[in-house]
């Protein structure tokens, strides 16, 4: 890239939004683990949605490969540049304006680089909900939950960001801006363009502002840690939950004894509710817009069946807002927890809810078989059939020699997953992680398809080349 591009992008985002120096771009380089590193030849940090306009069409001009990043917390190397260099890193961390609340429409417009946990706080603020929730909320910005099409743990009743979404403001690979903030729940006037560019992982477009739906806020929940004697039996508690609450059902999350013990091993303070040690948990949340819905009750009626029919061995239900928080902790620190103990395979699996047991049962013995004394670290947003089979090396093994395991440890997990009907990425996408897999799981006409599209809104390949489509 020439000195002339960077002076230029210079001229448009000011001396301070084009960062070149090797210390100053270290942090967008790589990713949250630390998992996927690469160069670049300048950050580039523009402040509003015409300079992010402006910088797309000078790359574009010159050639050059631009890559979307927002928070960075993804988990799938979607956001690290390549090697070569050549690339520039767009931020869009600059860009978080709330620009409207219409409470009438219940819609809130935010640009991208907003940080997931101030729109969930604007949303409060206004006495509303916006309801997307994950582990990574207080870093991740809107523009990459939406590039991923985010799921995390309210999946279950609110859907993922596709179904939280109904506009997009979008730069085009050429610069151009494609005007789709429109805050619509009913628009037949021909393809949903917006939903192209969901879960397109920065491949299609910029991402600068989104009009999102809000909902009623929550003013009474319920809370639950119970103890499972099986997979099999979390599939048939979701049942009885499922009649006795109805959509009070938000969460409904599962953690093998595996995962909690990471937790308890390495978060500070954290605690195991039971004095049993159990080989499943599960994380119970039943939420209502009404103040008084006396959600305890149908909890516990629903947990005296769960008892009745040996689905649940052991419970606790949070007597406080403060204990429903410290047993969320328990869910969300897997995570952190595990990156304690050595390289973290991840992968964020899903089949259809029905076929969880027998997934899990299948899967175990053929990781167990493929590499003795594996630990496999499974959990997840079960309610949704999304489960993230993490693996970590066996006690005491080489982190090098666990690493050069990963690409066929991950094909046992995604031949089972294929094999139970199921997709290999449930949730954060396929960025670099699983592009060459992609090849072996997606039927060859999806792909051909996929290909179409990238030609028609990128036919040069400068939006986040190598990222999603098989070289
Ligand atoms: P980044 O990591 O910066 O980027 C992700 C992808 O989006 C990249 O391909 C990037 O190029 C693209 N992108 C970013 N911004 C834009 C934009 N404005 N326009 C176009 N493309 C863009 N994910 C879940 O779905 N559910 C979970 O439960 C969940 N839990 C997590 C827990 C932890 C502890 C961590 C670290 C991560 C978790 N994630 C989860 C993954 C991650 O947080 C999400 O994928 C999140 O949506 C990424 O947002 P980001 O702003 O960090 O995006
Ligand atoms: C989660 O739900 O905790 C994440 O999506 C999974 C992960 O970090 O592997
Ligand atoms: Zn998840």
């Amino acid at each position: 890239m020439t000195a002339d591009l960077i002076g230029r992008l210079r001229q448009v985002v000011g001396p301070h939004g084009v960062i070149g120096d090797r210390d100053g771009m270290a942090g967008y380089l790589t990713d949250w683990r630390n998992a996927y590193r690469g160069t670049a030849a300048a950050v580039v940090r523009p402040g509003d949605t015409d300079e992010v306009a402006r910088v797309v069409a000078l790359c574009h001009g010159a050639g050059v490969a631009v890559v979307p990043q927002g928070g960075n917390t993804g988990l799938c190397g979607g956001a690290v540049p390549d090697s070569s260099g050549r690339q520039v890193v767009l931020s869009l961390t600059r860009l978080r304006r709330i620009r409207d609340l219409d409470l009438a429409n219940q819609t809130i417009t935010v640009e991208a680089g907003t940080v997931l946990r101030t729109v969930q706080e604007a949303a409060a603020a206004a006495g509303q909900l916006f309801p997307l929730s994950l582990g990574a909320e207080g870093s991740c910005t809107i523009g990459g939950n939406l590039a991923t099409n985010a799921g995390g743990t309210a999946v279950l009743r609110y859907g993922t960001m596709r179904d939280l979404t109904l506009g997009l403001e979008v730069v085009l690979p050429d610069g151009r801006i494609w005007h789709g903030l429109r805050g619509l729940r009913k628009d037949n006037t021909g393809y949903d363009l917006k939903q192209l560019f969901i879960g397109a992982e920065g491949t299609l477009g910029v991402i600068t502002a989104a009009v999102l739906k809000l909902f009623p806020a929550v003013r009474s929940r319920a809370t639950a840690w119970l103890a499972l004697p099986s997979p099999q039996a979390a599939v048939d508690l979701i049942g009885v939950l499922r009649d006795l609450a109805g959509d009070r059902l938000t969460g409904f999350e599962v953690m093998s004894r595996q995962s909690v013990e990471f937790v308890l091993r390495h978060a500070t303070g954290a605690r195991d509710p039971f004095d049993e040690r159990h080989p499943w948990y599960a994380l119970v949340e039943l939420c209502d817009s009404l103040p008084l819905a006396g959600l305890d009750a149908v909890l516990e009626s629903a947990l005296g069946e769960a008892f009745e029919r040996d689905l649940v061995v052991d419970a606790v239900v949070a007597a406080s807002p403060a204990q429903a928080t410290a047993l969320w902790a328990l869910r969300e620190g897997i995570s952190e927890a595990q990156n304690h103990e050595g390289p973290s395979l991840k992968h964020d699996v899903t089949v259809p809810v029905s076929r969880i047991a027998a997934f899990v049962a299948g899967t175990d013995r053929a990781l167990s078989e493929a590499l003795p004394g594996i630990r496999i670290v499974t959990y997840g947003h079960v309610g949704d059939g999304n489960l993230h089979y993490n693996l970590s090396k066996p006690v005491g093994g080489d982190d090098a020699e666990f690493r050069v395991r990963a690409a066929d440890l991950a094909r046992v997990i995604y031949d089972s997953t294929y094999g139970f009907g199921g997709s290999i990425s449930a949730e954060h996408g396929i960025g670099q992680s699983k592009r060459e897999s992609l090849a072996d799981y997606k039927d060859s006409l999806d792909l051909q398809l996929m290909r179409g599209l990238k030609q028609v809104f990128d036919p040069h390949g400068l939006m986040n080349p190598g990222k999603i489509l098989p070289g």
